[in-house]
């Protein structure tokens, strides 16, 4: 199976790009524009699957700039869409725990309804309806609070690799305690949107997150506890950032869907862990006498 990877140059599809290895076909930027329905059709052909990556990821500067939020994540995902449908290849489309309320009190489900609260989420789930109508054989992957080892090229970095700048900085760091999210490792995303697609699974919504919840606050501190910081940390209230977008709540996602095929990820803070030794910070080392010690790098 060929696969077209757009957004290859990103944090998520670098690792999609790692992980199909020779049956990839990398696509960045300079070589697809998904907002020119002319540019797809002249570069999608001759591939089985098109994994779309390409996306307006800014969610505060989507607020004033609804019209490139809405041409990249969801023209750009019809564009995308379609030229699969014309050429009877598969379309991955990448989506966001952003297109729920978060006014759920437990983990959404892919059959949960989506609401959006911002232009970000709303201009995803507009993808997503395209997606779903304008190509028969579709994946629509939600995943959420990626960290992967290039950090989201849109975003400048990832959270992990800015708390840990904050804290070498000895900077005081303020961080929200009332935002629950399913934090998740690229490579884990990565490695499970392949399953799905080599599996065969039926077409439809996937949520593909680690195992597991917690907040902001929750995830700086098992980056500190893992690389034995003592960061001068402290909880704040997301209404206390006056951010332009407003973010849910609670955006955890499940996938009792994926768990019925047998796959299940790992849980995030294993994921994390794995993701500060693959970054260089820190080793785990077996000790002479059988013990497992965790040895700071950086
Ligand atoms: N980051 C997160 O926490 C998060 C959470 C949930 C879901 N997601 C979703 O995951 C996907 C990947 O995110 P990411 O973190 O990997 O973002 P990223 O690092 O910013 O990657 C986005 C990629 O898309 C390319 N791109 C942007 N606009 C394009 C366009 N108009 N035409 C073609 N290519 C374009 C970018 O290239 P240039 O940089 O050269 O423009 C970049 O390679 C997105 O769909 C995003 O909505 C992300």
């Amino acid at each position: 199976m060929k696969v077209a990877i757009i957004g290859s140059t990103g944090q998520l599809g670098s690792d999609i790009l790692d992980v199909f290895g020779e049956k990839a076909l990398p696509l960045s930027h300079d070589e697809i524009e998904v907002k020119d329905i002319a540019s797809c059709r002249r570069v999608l052909k001759n591939v089985d699957a098109v994994i779309n990556c390409a996306a307006y990821v800014k969610v505060d500067d989507s607020e004033g700039h609804p019209e490139e939020a809405f041409m990249v994540n969801a023209v750009g995902a019809r564009n995308v869409a379609l030229v699969c449908n014309e050429n009877q290849m598969k379309n991955v489309y990448i989506s966001t725990d952003f297109v729920f309320d978060g006014n759920k009190k437990t983990p959404y489900q892919e059959d949960d309804p989506p609401n959006p609260i911002n232009i970000y989420g709303l201009s995803k789930y507009a993808g997503e309806i395209l997606t779903r109508n304008y190509c028969r054989s579709f994946y629509i992957i939600r995943s959420a609070s990626l960290f992967g080892r290039k950090g989201a090229r849109g975003k400048g970095g990832n959270f992990v690799e800015w708390m840990i700048k904050k804290a070498s900085n000895n900077e005081i760091i303020k961080v929200v305690d009332d935002i629950v999210m399913s934090p998740t490792y690229t490579r884990d995303a990565a490695k499970m949107i392949q399953n799905i697609m080599e599996r065969k699974l039926p077409y439809g919504i996937y949520h593909v997150t680690n195992q597991g919840c917690c907040s902001w606050l929750e995830f700086a501190k098992e980056i500190f506890e893992f690389l034995d910081i003592d960061a001068k940390l402290f909880p704040i209230k997301s209404d206390a950032l006056n951010r332009k977008a407003k973010r849910p709540k609670f955006s955890a996602l499940e996938s009792t869907k994926l768990t019925s095929f047998g796959l299940r990820m790992r849980n995030w803070e294993d994921a994390l862990e794995d993701y500060l030794i693959e970054k260089g910070y820190y080793i785990k080392t077996c000790h002479a006498e059988g013990g497992l010690d965790l040895c700071c790098l950086e």
